[in-house]
């Protein structure tokens, strides 16, 4: 506390310091081989936004997603032209997040959409596979040399009734449980959350018994959380737009998450949300007190809120976050509803200290940044937004 006040008041007296400037790396999707997708560096500094790096066709067309691992980024390419084939990108960046060198470029299965790393001094790779219906493991001990160790398609019997989305097995993230000894990969195609066994030395890994969730739910991403009352695991849904909790039971091989804990409308109890909506991200923030999900196309139900951009030039349309206090027995109790800059948010990220929230704005070609109370976990205003262009996919914080 005493170093937090110390270090707030040496930025308020404007002292030099390291720690005011931010970089923040984000993927963009192009649709096309000659209109590409690229990566881009914003440098956040004293309430400013500023693109300091822009590199088109680096992650081929459909980059989806960024992991950091001391000075190299990994990047992945979804390549729609290809579905049967993915790309995993290995950049070295310098330390000022101006130049991205590629140093190697590996194929995944189709459609890779998120990566986490686990294992021994976080040397393993795990990716989600949404097209190729797979997950799958790289050593990346040595960033020259990234080698592929495992991989695992699934296939599924389709459920009466179900959508385009549900035909095939969707992986759509890799999650780390606190132990470091599980991995999670809700699948969207097959209303499942997949379990691993990873062996932290060998980082070979082992399928255990999946979580069900309802029929056409459509699970996309989660997070654990671990409290004084045990550990637990989130998931938001795609297709039917719930959040859903359990608490988790460790056994020798497996993950056992019994009952669900609760179910609700992303928007809390008894709400409901347009047709078409697709809830995207779930993130527990660093003091595990707080859930946020994110929300997509709510076409008539979508807020009114100043342009991030620029405050000046108007209200814009915006689809919301909504926040989420974790109680201590694991359930979650409504706080409220923020807009998230714009429309689409794929995907957004906190800084580690939990100040500031990030979002990527698919359809806006935007990414914004809002600031958030630690204390009370609120959503408090927007701090600033840069127009990007193409379909903004991810952004993260490299901190
Ligand atoms: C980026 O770094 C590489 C490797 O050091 C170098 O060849 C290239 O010229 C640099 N590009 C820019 C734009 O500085
Ligand atoms: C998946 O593993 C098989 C053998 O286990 C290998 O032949 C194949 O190249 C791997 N696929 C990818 C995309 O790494
Ligand atoms: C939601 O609706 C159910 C059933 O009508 C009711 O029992 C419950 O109290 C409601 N919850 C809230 C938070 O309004
Ligand atoms: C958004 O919702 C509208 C209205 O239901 C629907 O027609 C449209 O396909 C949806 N868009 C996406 C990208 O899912
Ligand atoms: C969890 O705690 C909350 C807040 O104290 C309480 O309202 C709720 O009934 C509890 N739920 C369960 C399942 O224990
Ligand atoms: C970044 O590059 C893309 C692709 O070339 C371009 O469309 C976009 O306008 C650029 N954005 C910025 C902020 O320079």
């Amino acid at each position: 506390m005493l170093y937090k006040t110390l270090a707030a008041g040496v930025i308020a007296f404007g002292l030099p310091t390291f720690a005011s400037a931010t970089l923040i790396f984000t993927t963009s999707m192009g649709t096309s081989v000659t209109n590409p997708g690229f990566l881009s560096t914003i440098k956040y500094t004293d309430g400013k936004l500023e693109v300091i790096n822009n590199q088109t066709s680096v992650c081929g067309v459909n980059p989806s997603w960024l992991e950091f691992a001391g000075d190299h980024i990994y990047c992945l390419d979804e390549v729609w032209a290809s579905g049967s084939i993915g790309s995993l990108y290995n950049f070295q960046v310098t330390r000022d997040g101006t130049n991205l060198t590629q140093i190697k470029k590996l194929d995944t299965l189709g459609g890779p959409v998120s990566t986490v790393r686990y294992g021994k001094s976080l040397k393993g790779l795990a990716i989600a596979a949404y097209a190729g219906g797979g997950f799958q493991s790289f050593d990346i001990s040595n960033p020259a040399a990234p080698k592929a160790i495992q991989n695992s398609t699934f296939t599924i019997s389709q459920k009466p009734g179900s959508g385009a989305q549900q035909k095939t097995s969707h992986p759509h993230e890799v999650i780390l449980d606190p132990t470091g000894d599980f991995i999670a990969a809700p699948d969207l195609g097959a209303d499942l959350i997949r379990i691993f066994k990873v062996d932290k030395n060998t980082l070979k890994y082992v399928e255990s018994k999946p979580v069900p969730t309802p029929d056409q739910s459509g699970p996309r991403h989660g997070a654990f959380v671990k409290l004084d009352s045990g550990t637990y695991f989130y998931v938001v849904t795609e297709l039917s737009n719930q959040i859903i909790g359990w608490k988790v039971n460790y056994k020798t091989d497996t993950l056992d998450f019994g009952e669900k804990l609760f179910i609700i409308p992303t928007h809390g109890p008894n709400t409901s949300v347009p047709p078409g909506t697709a809830a995207s991200e779930l993130v527990i923030s660093p003091d595990s007190k707080f859930l946020l999900v994110a929300s997509r196309n709510e076409t008539t139900s979508l807020m009114d809120i100043p342009n991030p951009e620029d405050k000046a030039a108007g209200q814009i349309k915006s689809d919301p976050i909504i926040n989420y206090a974790i109680q201590s027995n694991g359930t979650i109790s409504f706080q409220q509803v923020f807009g998230a800059g714009g429309k689409n948010p794929r995907h957004f990220s906190l800084s580690k200290d939990g100040s500031l929230v990030l979002t990527a704005l698919q359809d806006d070609g935007r990414v914004a940044l809002i600031k958030r109370d630690v204390q009370t976990g609120k959503l408090t205003e927007f701090i600033g937004a840069v127009h990007l262009g193409g379909l903004p996919t991810s952004a993260k914080f490299k901190e």
